[in-house]
Order: C-alpha cells, then sequence, then structure tokens
C-alpha cells in the first residue's frame, strides 16, 4: 500500500481531482467523512489528510510515502524529499506585498516584515542586501501593514482579492507556487514500481488536464 499525504485547505480539492483523474479516487462514502486517515477505493493506496506543513514532515519520515503540498511551503521546510513532479495546481505566487509600491526605495533603516514564510522571506530580502526584521505571523497576515505591525508582508496572493480588499498592493514577486508531489527516499527504492505508476498516472493526469 502507497500512502498519501494531502495537505488540508487550499490545495486539498485540485489535489483529489488530480487524483482522480490518475485513478486514485475515495468512495463518496469517504469524501463525506472526517476521518483523516482512508483507504481510497481500491485498497491500493491511504490518505492521510493534515496540515500543509506538516506533509514534508510525514514523508520525510516515511509514515507518507509520498504526499502533495506547496512550493510556499517546501521552501519553507527544512524537510529531506525527492520532488519528481510539478503537479501544476492551486498556482499562486509568493509576494512582497504593502500599503505603499515603493516601500521598500523609501524605505530608511530597517524593513518590518510580517509573514508565515520566514525562511523565503529572510533569504529574499538578504540576498538583495537589504536589512529586515521579520516578524513572525501565523495566518492574516494582510492584517499587519494596515494596523502598524509591519511596513510590508510576503505572503502567497492566488486571485488578489484579499490584498486588494486590506488595501495592500504587491511591490514585488518573489517566485511563483504551484502543488508539488514530493516522495519519501527510502520509498523511491523499497517501492519503485508502485511509486513509478503513481508518478507516471500523474503525469498524464496531469498532460490531459493541460490538453482539455
Ligand atoms: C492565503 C494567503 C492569503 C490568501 C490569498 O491565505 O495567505 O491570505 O490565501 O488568496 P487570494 O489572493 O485569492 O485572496 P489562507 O487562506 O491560506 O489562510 P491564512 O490566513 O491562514 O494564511
Amino acid at each position: 500500500m502507497i500512502t498519501i499525504a494531502i495537505s488540508k485547505g487550499r490545495m486539498q480539492d485540485d489535489a483529489l481531482a488530480l487524483l482522480s483523474k490518475a485513478g486514485v479516487r475515495l468512495s463518496p462514502a469517504s469524501l463525506a467523512s472526517r476521518r483523516l486517515a482512508l483507504p481510497d477505493e481500491t485498497g491500493e493506496y491511504r490518505f492521510i489528510f493534515v496540515k500543509p506543513a506538516d506533509v514534508p514532515v510525514y514523508v520525510e519520515h516515511g509514515i507518507a510515502d509520498c504526499g502533495i503540498v506547496g512550493r510556499d511551503v517546501l521552501l519553507e521546510s527544512e524537510a529531506d524529499v525527492l520532488l519528481p513532479l510539478d503537479l501544476g495546481i492551486a498556482r499562486c505566487r509568493i509576494v512582497v506585498a504593502a500599503l505603499d509600491p515603493k516601500v521598500i526605495t523609501r524605505s530608511f533603516g530597517m524593513l518590518r516584515i510580517a509573514t508565515k514564510y520566514v525562511r523565503i522571506a529572510s533569504e529574499h530580502f538578504g540576498a538583495r542586501g537589504i536589512p529586515v526584521e521579520i516578524i513572525p505571523l501565523s495566518g492574516s497576515v494582510e492584517l499587519a501593514p494596515t494596523l502598524g505591525l509591519s511596513d510590508a508582508i510576503v505572503d502567497l496572493v492566488e486571485t488578489g482579492q484579499t490584498l486588494k480588499e486590506n488595501g495592500l498592493c504587491v511591490v514585488e514577486v518573489i517566485r511563483e507556487s504551484t502543488g508539488l508531489l514530493v516522495l519519501n527516499r527510502a520509498s523511491y527504492q523499497l517501492k519503485a514500481g508502485d511509486v513509478t505508476r503513481l508518478t507516471n498516472a500523474l503525469n498524464c493526469a496531469i498532460e490531459g488536464a493541460t490538453a482539455a
């Protein structure tokens, strides 16, 4: 049996839809259930539903053979996992945003950056030699500049609606983020046949989705 860790939340529906196209499906009863570990219809796969940041942890430790997680989460994680496939789902951007589009050039001294992405933000500003104070938050980050907690934020943008409704604009795009398939290193060796079958099926499902 292959265990697949799925990020709960924004990525979940797209991940399940793509897996379904690849022939790996939950029954309607399982889809309606609140259980967090469920077998697929064939019994060959097991799904576990975990917080996005925990997907790389379960995969690195081999509890899950593979997982579906956003690049944003993986960049923030220190997990040692293989990354065989970009699934192209849940496409969004990791950006610097602020009330003032020129916040970076107008700032003197330390720029205060509120974010869930401490590592991505530190590396981004570090590489550009811009001194920043990172203020770690765990959500609703768009509030921080409006309430004076920070000068800017580093966060995900999908539709741009949350930024817009909170009076913020994109200052710069750090990079694109999409859903990725990540693999446990040992599973890649020990379950090579099953893992290859799954990645091939996902590849076909992605190509089908692109062609449609
Ligand atoms: C993400 C992100 C933004 C929002 C962007 O938050 O942090 O707040 O989605 O989406 P939009 O561009 O389509 O408006 P999420 O829903 O993951 O919740 P969070 O507040 O816990 O980060």
